[in-house]
């Protein structure tokens, strides 16, 4: 099949009072428009023309990049509803495939199979629209889906709602296929008369089935899929999803979680079986949890941080962009940085690994079975070799290369027993 995606991104955002377009706001690991651009590659779509606006086109040209998708790009000058943008995008897509998909910019949580079911509903019962719904629990703000028995007949915005249209439980996702020669037919029939003066790409429904098209719709499994983001609010609550999701995939692979509401793992973190997560916990996108550990409470883990099978990583301690071997604990107030930490080794608690000299960072390595002592501060660059205890409270200098079974003490600390 010939099937092109449009995704519209051209919004002002205006329910969410930034300065930066909506769909580049981060969402764990990835810009919303990120997680779009994720699905739809992983859909297998190779096709896509993104609507744009003259403030973010450049991020949204960085974001297909760093996501691996070629998408063209087009600027709607001016933002006069979803119809005209999907019309800009018809235009700049002269060789649009027979098929095309649209789908919008805030709505990071649709899935890859999701939108795999529309394609397939779409091919099988060779409708020239099918569309994706779902029922919500809060509607509010949504295009309703209007039936007449089982069938569409169309759908209506929020603010066009009339009598007791409002309880319509099943909604719009904003998420189409459609057969691209009657929507190219159709789109100059919509007017933008409505509350909202806008071309609304949901008026094509009822026009397809007034011109006697076939209409089918996809109801999503999990209604969460399908939420947007227009504010602030909306934002938080997909993390929450993003989160709950993501605890719930762990739990069935085998990892203890002992509570999902206050742990938020990023969907990206792979977290081996047997592990185990004590509340209060961050673990952050681009992270890797080995087996056996134990993290949290009270832990945080972000940026490339690595632990391995059997470590532990206790209350208040933040792990940042460093290797913690098998066995090594840091139970206790600490912070890790750009630091290797070797197999064995206990990080005693108030251990800091002074990484940053005000411009560059710099690597710590502490060998297997070492004892830090409480309070030590590790001053970057720094190497200790295996077996090296340090006093409570010392202060090691930079540049060094500390010889295995060292003991060192003071402030600057210095060399008081070698053992090997
Ligand atoms: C839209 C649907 C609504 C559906 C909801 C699902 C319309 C008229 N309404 O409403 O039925 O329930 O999505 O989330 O389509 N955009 C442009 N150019 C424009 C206007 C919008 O590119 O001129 C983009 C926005 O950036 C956004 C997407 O289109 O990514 C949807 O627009 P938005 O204003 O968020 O529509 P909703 O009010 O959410
Ligand atoms: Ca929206």
């Amino acid at each position: 099949m010939n099937l092109s995606a449009i995704v519209l991104a051209a919004g002002q955002s205006k329910r969410m009072k930034t300065d930066v377009s909506k769909v580049l706001h981060r969402l764990q690991g990835k810009t919303v428009i990120g997680h779009v651009y994720e699905s739809l590659r992983r859909s297998g779509i190779r096709k896509v023309i993104t609507v744009a606006s003259r403030d973010n086109i450049e991020g949204l040209k960085k974001e297909a990049g760093k996501i691996g998708i070629s998408s063209r790009f087009v600027i709607q000058k001016k933002q006069r509803g979803t119809a005209d943008a999907v019309r800009e995008a018809l235009k700049a897509l002269r060789q649009a495939g027979s098929s095309v998909l649209i789908t919008s910019g805030d709505m990071p949580l649709v899935s890859r199979d999701t939108y795999k079911n529309l394609i397939r509903k779409f091919l099988r019962t060779r409708s020239s629209c099918t569309l994706l719904t779902g029922e919500v629990s809060d509607a509010h703000g949504y295009g309703r889906i209007i039936r007449r028995s089982k069938e569409i007949l169309g759908i209506k915005e929020e603010k066009d709602l009339a009598g007791d249209e409002g309880r319509i439980k099943e909604i719009n996702a904003g998420v189409y296929v459609f057969r691209t020669q009657p929507l190219k037919k159709l789109l100059p029939r919509i007017r933008d008369v409505n509350r909202q003066k806008e071309y609304y790409l949901t008026d094509i429904i009822s026009l397809f089935k007034k011109s006697g098209l076939a209409v089918s719709t996809v109801s999503v499994s999990d209604p969460d899929e399908i939420q947007g983001i227009n504010n602030r609010n909306d934002l938080s609550r997909l993390m929450a999803i993003l989160w709950k999701w993501k605890s719930g995939t762990l739990m069935r692979q085998g990892v203890t979680i002992e509570d999902p509401e206050t742990t938020f793992i990023d969907s990206d973190v792979r977290v081996g079986r047997d592990t185990v997560i004590k509340p209060f916990t961050i673990i952050e996108s681009g992270t890797r949890i080995g087996r056996r550990c134990v993290i949290g409470p009270f832990s945080h883990i972000r940026n490339q941080a690595l632990i391995m099978d059997t470590a532990e990583i206790g209350n208040f301690v933040e792990v940042k962009k460093s290797v913690v071997k098998p066995g090594a604990k840091a139970k206790h107030l600490a912070y890790l940085g750009d630091a290797t930490v070797g197999r064995k080794t206990n990080i005693g608690a108030g251990t800091i690994t002074a990484n940053f000299d005000g411009k560059n960072k710099f690597p710590t390595v502490i060998g297997d079975e070492c004892y830090i002592g409480s309070n030590t501060v590790l001053i970057a660059p720094l190497k200790l070799g295996k077996r090296v205890k340090t006093g409570s409270g010392a202060i090691v200098t930079r540049n060094q290369v500390i010889p295995s079974g060292s003991l060192l003490v003071g402030v600057p600390a210095k060399i008081v027993k070698r053992t090997s």
